[in-house]
């Protein structure tokens, strides 16, 4: 973490009620801390973007997602979840919204972003993607480039991005995954599932830069398993595919998660001291450090020109 963000974060809770309080959560930490760091040097920063990605479907990225911008959002952090999950959207679900515009009229020019976003009633705001719409299902150049203008208008006015993508090898969840500065690559610990998180890894080490991957190992039925799960991927990632790739955590098999009900909170909310949110809270707080430290970086290339390299090279 930078020796700034530190010093900002040791700041006491709720003392100063001025623009530079970084105590309220959502209202721009990142932003004010480096307007605050800034005033000799003016600089634009924009927020960090984080993928959530795997191979096969049905790993656990649109519940990983939710929860961790909960978590992210209760660390002051301000927080957009983006749905691109293109046509098998479901992350408006798990935040108990139902918008009235989605990705479907973003990308159809309908709508701008400012007004398919919509905030959630547990703080972090949503672009939801479209559901049941097949066209979404594979876009083209126009379209990507379309979501790219999003995200960095998107990246403006938030800390952080998270992006629920779809599984698999699709071409526009791998441009996006690249386009991300951190992807939080999400398995579980079966076989089927760990050859295709294989695939997606040996696919995007094909790329010329490299992403930075962290998997987490999602619905262990014991303690030990995360780890020796993210072992055996890691080896197996560096010897044939020579990307190496870290470990952010592993969740418990809950069934308090398949048998939540709609409209029920996200578990960090609802039940934050059982096992499967301490896991979750784990996450969120190795998550937390290094989007700190990303934001601590000097500038680099905005979303949007990350994102149109990769177009252009697909
Ligand atoms: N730790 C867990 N314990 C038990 N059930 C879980 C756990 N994590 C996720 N699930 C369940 O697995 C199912 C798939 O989860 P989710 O929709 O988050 O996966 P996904 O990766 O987003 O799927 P898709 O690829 O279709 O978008 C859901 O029914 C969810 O409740
Ligand atoms: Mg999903």
């Amino acid at each position: 973490m930078g020796i700034a963000v530190a010093a900002v974060k040791q700041q006491p809770r709720g003392l100063v009620k001025s623009e530079l309080d970084v105590t309220l959560p959502g209202q721009g930490f990142l932003r004010r801390l480096l307007r605050r760091g800034s005033l000799e040097q003016p600089c634009r920063k924009e927020a960090v973007v984080v993928a959530l990605a795997s191979g096969k479907g049905g790993t656990g990225k649109s519940f990983l997602t939710t929860n961790l911008a909960i978590g992210l959002y209760q660390r002051n952090l301000r927080v957009a979840v983006v749905d691109c999950d293109f046509g098998l959207a479901n992350a408006h679900l798990l935040f108990g919204v139902n918008p009235r515009y989605t990705m479907q009229h973003l990308l159809g020019g309908q709508r701008t972003v400012h007004e398919v976003l919509v905030p959630t009633p547990f703080g972090p705001s949503l672009v939801a993607g479209g559901s049941g719409i097949s066209s979404l299902a594979e876009l083209g150049a126009k379209h990507m480039q379309m979501l790219a203008r999003a995200l960095s208008q998107l990246a403006d006015r938030f800390d952080v991005l998270l992006i629920d993508c779809a599984a698999g090898l699709a071409p526009q969840s791998m441009i996006t995954v690249l386009a991300a500065q951190h992807v939080v690559m999400v398995t579980n610990p079966e076989i089927a599932a760990l050859t295709d998180a294989y695939a997606v890894i040996k696919c995007l080490s094909r790329q010329i830069e490299q992403p930075n991957i962290q998997l987490v190992v999602n619905r262990v039925t014991d303690p030990q398993l995360g780890r020796a799960t993210f072992e055996r991927l890691s080896e197996v990632s560096r010897r044939f595919a020579g990307l190496p790739i870290h470990y952010l955590g592993a969740v418990p098999e809950d069934q308090a998660v398949s048998h939540r009900r709609l409209g029920q909170a996200p578990m960090l909310l609802e039940t934050p001291e059982c096992e499967t949110s301490r896991a979750l809270s784990g996450l969120v707080a190795t998550l937390e450090a290094q989007v700190l430290e990303t934001f601590s970086q000097p500038n680099t290339r905005g979303v949007e020109a990350r994102m149109l390299t990769q177009i252009r090279r697909w």
